[in-house]
Parts: structure tokens; C-alpha cells; sequence
């Protein structure tokens, strides 16, 4: 009896791991027959409905293969591909044989789409790289390699495709075979089949071919559905990222997410992250059953026996050594249209956790075909670069190549809303860990008072010649004359001194507008009212000064002049420089000026007197009580 149920329990076993789902990508360049790879083996494994298959050889009939199938019809499923002939989106298709489901992921494979392949690369668990038995191993080979690696795919099969333009020569194989192990010894792959195939002619990818006798591997869609893609759960931490807390009354707190590793039972220790706190699993509900444990992959709702500090965003885990940090170095992948420049300000979106953060520093380029490293400040679409990257709060995460789903990350632009990046953690940085604030007995609000003030920050922005530099001249001897300690951080000066080594540049002017805003905090620190007068044309760094004030302390003043005003002043000449060319990247000519959109004070200074400007504005100040 005993052995009869253990019997049941093994086959039940491998019959649910034969089902089991596998995910898989193709990728290959237009020329390399992905698309007719996949389309044959569905083909032949008479995987088409009937309707399927007369449609797929009567348009073969019309096609460019003079009446043969044109198995790639199949998979082009898109008509902006079929017309030009190559695929250039990422198409998923299902398909099920007796022993497995599959979800085939179809990417473009020229450099331009290399985010395309990423995107399709990130959902699966197995790639089949393409190659050209005719060609040998090219560029692109390493390029989709690269990719496959970067975006975590432990499992690779190369279909050396074309075996019919080289007589199925078992020695150009053997050779292709030796140069496709030495590429990927630097990548850290689980498992790796080598399969000679002719997509069109379709040996080994359903039967075994008689063409290649001397090749006793498995055919394709045998290897697919057989490999075991299951990573091993055994003693992987247990880890919740915090979706939703689960409140429907007073006397329910439950903590809500997908299981992202390991797996938990009532009764257990957890600790909540960043936070520290330790509790028991009171219960887990899994949908709206009661269960004693829960794993990997299942949504939950877990209570704890005690009150801790728990939002979206935060993590349960067994393992209380999980990084908590707010600095990080990653490798990443850049999607979007206009260029990365370091200091820029994202929304960083990590498990479910978003925050502000900032590309810190681009370390490298990565070349994508060969792997070199390459210096930079900036960052073009489809590139992929090394860098670190600053938070603007704690978070929990891990290094990808140890836990992928709080590993990984996308970047997205605060204005445009666009996914800019993704990108996987290499590792973390403690530069940040390993600074602890020391809170003085001297305080700001005891330097304040010393001084009888509110220290503030007057942000005066506008295009240059706006007014602002005379403006800010005349309200500080307007404050000092009230018996206020001011200080002015004029942009022309601030250059000529700690910013000597900035320009102009979108990269330069955040990194002057974060160190100006570092300096006012602490002048405000100091006691002081401060009073700048800089250009800063962007919205976001505008943002960015007042987040690093504060929000109280922050009074944004925006002195409208227009630009035809502005430049019929030309005080210094830089406009009719600017005009002629000389002077790049100029406000209001060469690079934008973003008008604030709810500043807090606004004066256009055309046809005033200064006098009449300034009254206005220290009127307006008075609210604040400064
Ligand atoms: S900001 O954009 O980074 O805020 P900031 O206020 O420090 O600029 O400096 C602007 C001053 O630098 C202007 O008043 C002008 O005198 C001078 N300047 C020189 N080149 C430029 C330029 N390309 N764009 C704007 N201002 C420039």
C-alpha cells in the first residue's frame, strides 16, 4: 500500500513538472529564420488547427518562397512585420503538446530592438539563440547572448540553424560548437544544448534527422519539453514584498502580496524590513482559504501576532540580513528616446516599492557586442551601462543574481511617465550605511532665534537678463535694513567659485542646482535667509532644490520677463552671442526654459521700476513672516 502511494506520489509528480509552463524566448536577426523555426516545429508537431493551416499554405503560395510553406507566416503575426519582412515587435504565442504548455516570446533581433528583446527576455526562463551555421558565430550572436544573460534566462539553447547550407557538415558544426563555448564562459549560465537544425528544411526539430547522424543529442521541441527549468526552493529565504495592507476593520491587519521567494507557515518568525521589527505568522490566507504555509509564487494575506510597522513597499522576511540601503550599483539597460545624464532625478520602481532616485554616476558603457567597457557621461536608447544609483530612502532589495525579484528594477521618467530604464542590482553600496547623522546641541531653531528669524530660501529662477540678480541685490538690502543675516548665491559668482567646474551642459546645471540647494540648507541651518538668483530652467531640478530644502523653507519666485524683453536688454551680450552661435546649450534660445507651474510668488519685471518690483515682492513676503 505504502509503496503503491509513494509510486502515485513520484508519478504525479513528473506528470505535473511535464506540464509545467515554459517560457521561452527566440532571438535571432531578420535573416536567421526565428520566426520559420518556431512556425515548422508547430508545423510538424501538428499543433495548427485545420483553418491554420490551409490559410498558412495559401498565402505561402503568394509569398516570396515560390509556393514552398513559408513557415514564418505563422509567427509574423503582426502586418507592419509581414509587410517589411521582419519582426519588430515582441509577439507571444501559446501553444501545447502532450507533455508541456508553452508561451514562446518572438523578439527582433537588430541592435535598434534590443529593449524589445530585453522585454521579452525578462518574462522567460529559457532562450533558443539563433545562429547561422553558414555565417559562424557573429556579433549578434554575442549581443543576444548578452542580453539573455543580463536579463537573468539561466537556460540557453543555441539552434545552429542552416545545417542544409553547409551538407550538414559535422566538422563546421563542431567547430561553430567550440567558438559558442568559448563566448558564453563569461556568462554564468545554468544549461546549454547545442542543436544543429535547418528551420526550413525542419531536421532535428521534431524528429531526429537522418542528415545528421553523428549528432545523438535531443531534437528541439523534445529538449523544450523536457528541460527542468524549476529553480531550487529548498533553502531560499522567505520573502514578501508588501503589496497592500489589508484593513477591513479593527480587528484585522493583514499584510497582502505575491510570495517572492521561499516559503512560510504559521507559526514562523519574520522580521519586517526596513523597519527591523520582528513577529510570528499568526495565519495565512491563501485567496479565502485558511492554510498553515504558503510558497513562492502564491498571492497571500499573512497577520502577524503583533502591531509592526509594515507599508507597501516594505518586505517579509526570514532572513533579517536582507539589504536595507539607499545606494546601489546595477547594470542598466536605457529604453528611452531622450539620452540619460547623470544626476537626473527618476521614479525607481523595485518589487512594489517606488521612490525618487538618481543615476549618481554612470561608471561605464557596456558595448553590447563585445562586453568592453566604455567611458561616458551619458547614455543612449538601447545601451546598457554600469551605474550606481542613489535613493532617496532605505529600501530592501537584493542582488539579482541571488534573488531576481527583488533584484530588478525599472526607472521611470517624472515628467513623461515612460519607462526610461530596467536594470538588475549588482550590489549594494554601504557608502550610505556607513554614515550616521550627529544630531548637534546646537540647533537650527536655537541659531534662528539667536538671529530673531525664520531662515528661508527665496528661489528667484527666470531666463538671464529677467531681473533677477538686480531684484535679489535690492531685497536683501531691503531685509538687512530690517535688521535680518541674509545671504545671497548668485549664479554668475556661485560658477566662478565651488561650481568652476561645471557648464552648461542639461548634466552640469542639475549638479549645480543640487549643490546651490545643499548649500542654502545649510545657510538655513545656519540661521540665515537666503536669497538665490539662478537660471534653473528645469522643472524637475526646481523640484529636486525644494525636496533638499524642504517644503516649508522653499519660496519659489519666478521673475517672468519674457524672452523678447530679455534679449532686447541683452545686459552682458550673451543673447546676441547665443544668436550667433557662440555660446551653446543658451536658455531661451538653445535649451528650454520650464516656466514654473505654481510658483509661489510671480513678477514680470517689463516696464517696472525696480522700486515697484520690489515692493510687490516684499509685500508678497510677508505671509511668510520671515
Ligand atoms: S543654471 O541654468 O545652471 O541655473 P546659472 O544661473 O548658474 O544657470 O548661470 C546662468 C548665468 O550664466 C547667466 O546669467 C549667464 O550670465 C551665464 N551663462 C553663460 N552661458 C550660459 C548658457 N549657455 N545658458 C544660460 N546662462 C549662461
Amino acid at each position: 500500500m505504502k509503496r503503491l502511494a509513494v509510486w502515485k506520489e513520484e508519478r504525479e509528480r513528473d506528470i505535473s513538472k511535464m506540464q509545467s509552463l515554459l517560457k521561452f524566448i527566440t532571438c535571432g536577426s531578420v535573416d536567421d529564420g526565428k520566426s520559420t523555426l518556431i512556425g515548422h516545429m508547430l508545423y510538424d508537431a501538428k499543433l495548427l488547427f485545420t483553418d491554420q493551416e490551409r490559410s498558412l499554405e495559401l498565402e505561402s503560395k503568394v509569398g516570396s518562397t515560390g509556393g514552398e510553406i513559408d513557415y514564418s507566416l505563422l509567427l509574423d503575426g503582426l502586418m507592419a512585420e509581414r509587410e517589411q519582412g521582419i519582426t519588430i515587435d515582441v509577439a507571444y504565442r501559446y501553444f501545447t503538446t502532450e507533455k508541456r504548455s508553452f508561451i514562446v516570446a518572438d523578439t527582433p533581433g537588430h541592435e535598434e530592438y534590443t529593449r524589445n528583446m530585453a522585454v521579452g527576455a525578462s518574462f522567460a526562463d529559457l532562450a533558443i539563440i539563433l545562429v547561422d551555421a553558414s555565417q559562424g558565430l557573429l556579433i549578434q550572436t554575442k549581443r543576444h547572448t548578452r542580453i539573455c544573460a543580463l536579463m537573468g534566462i539561466k537556460h540557453v539553447v543555441f539552434a545552429v540553424n542552416k545545417m542544409d547550407l553547409i551538407g550538414y557538415d559535422k566538422y563546421k558544426f563542431g567547430k561553430l560548437k567550440i567558438d559558442i563555448e568559448e563566448m558564453i564562459e563569461e556568462f554564468n549560465f545554468s544549461t546549454v544544448q547545442i542543436i544543429p537544425v535547418s528551420a526550413t528544411v525542419g531536421d532535428n526539430l521534431t524528429n531526429k534527422s537522418e542528415n545528421t547522424p553523428w549528432y545523438d543529442g535531443k531534437t528541439l521541441l523534445d529538449y523544450l519539453e523536457t528541460i527542468d527549468v524549476t529553480e531550487n526552493e529548498e533553502n531560499k529565504d522567505f520573502i514578501l514584498p508588501i503589496q497592500r495592507v489589508c484593513r477591513p476593520d479593527r480587528t484585522f491587519r493583514g499584510f497582502q502580496g505575491q510570495i517572492a521567494s521561499g516559503k512560510v507557515k504559521v507559526g514562523d518568525e519574520v522580521v519586517a524590513l526596513p523597519s527591523g521589527e520582528k513577529a510570528q505568522i499568526k495565519s495565512i490566507l491563501v485567496t479565502d482559504r485558511e492554510e498553515q504555509s504558503a510558497f513562492k509564487g502564491q498571492a497571500v494575506n499573512i497577520c502577524l501576532d503583533k502591531e509592526v510597522d509594515v507599508s507597501r513597499g516594505c518586505v517579509l522576511t526570514s532572513n533579517e540580513n536582507l539589504t536595507v540601503s539607499n545606494m546601489f550599483t546595477a547594470q542598466i539597460l536605457w529604453m528611452d528616446d531622450s539620452e540619460l545624464v547623470e544626476g537626473k532625478n527618476y521614479f525607481l520602481k523595485l518589487g512594489t516599492k517606488m521612490t525618487p532616485a538618481t543615476v549618481m554616476k554612470i561608471k561605464y558603457r557596456v558595448d553590447i557586442n563585445e562586453g568592453t567597457h566604455i567611458q561616458t557621461s551619458k547614455l543612449h536608447k538601447n545601451e546598457i551601462a554600469c551605474c550606481d544609483i542613489s535613493i532617496s530612502e532605505k529600501i530592501v532589495f537584493d542582488e539579482f543574481k541571488k534573488n531576481k525579484d527583488i533584484g530588478c528594477f525599472i526607472l521611470i521618467d517624472r515628467v513623461t511617465n515612460m519607462t526610461s530604464a530596467c536594470g538588475v542590482v549588482e550590489h549594494a553600496l554601504r557608502r550610505g550605511n556607513n554614515l550616521t547623522w550627529h544630531e548637534m546641541d546646537i540647533t537650527r531653531d536655537i541659531r534662528a532665534k539667536q538671529k530673531a528669524q525664520t531662515p528661508k530660501t527665496l528661489w528667484f529662477t527666470g531666463l538671464s537678463g529677467a531681473g533677477k540678480s538686480t531684484l535679489v541685490n535690492e531685497i536683501e538690502k531691503r531685509l538687512v535694513a530690517g535688521g535680518k543675516h541674509t545671504m545671497v548665491l548668485d549664479g554668475d559668482n556661485v560658477r566662478m567659485g565651488l561650481n568652476k567646474n561645471l557648464g552648461f551642459e542639461e548634466g552640469d546645471r542639475i549638479e549645480n542646482i543640487r549643490r546651490v540647494a545643499e548649500v542654502c540648507k545649510l545657510m538655513n541651518d545656519a540661521g540665515l535667509i537666503v536669497i538665490t538668483s539662478l537660471v534653473s530652467p528645469y522643472e524637475k531640478d526646481r523640484k529636486n532644490a525644494r525636496n533638499i530644502i524642504g517644503n516649508d523653507d522653499f519660496i519659489e519666485i519666478y521673475v517672468s520677463t519674457p524672452l523678447e524683453e530679455c534679449e532686447k536688454r541683452d545686459i552682458k551680450g550673451l543673447y546676441k552671442k547665443a544668436r550667433n552661435n557662440e555660446i551653446p546649450n543658451f536658455t531661451g534660445i538653445t535649451s528650454d526654459y520650464e516656466p514654473p507651474k505654481n510658483p509661489d510668488i510671480i513678477i514680470d519685471t517689463t516696464g517696472k521700476s525696480v522700486d515697484d518690483c520690489v515692493d510687490y515682492i516684499m509685500g508678497e513676503l510677508e505671509k511668510y513672516e520671515i
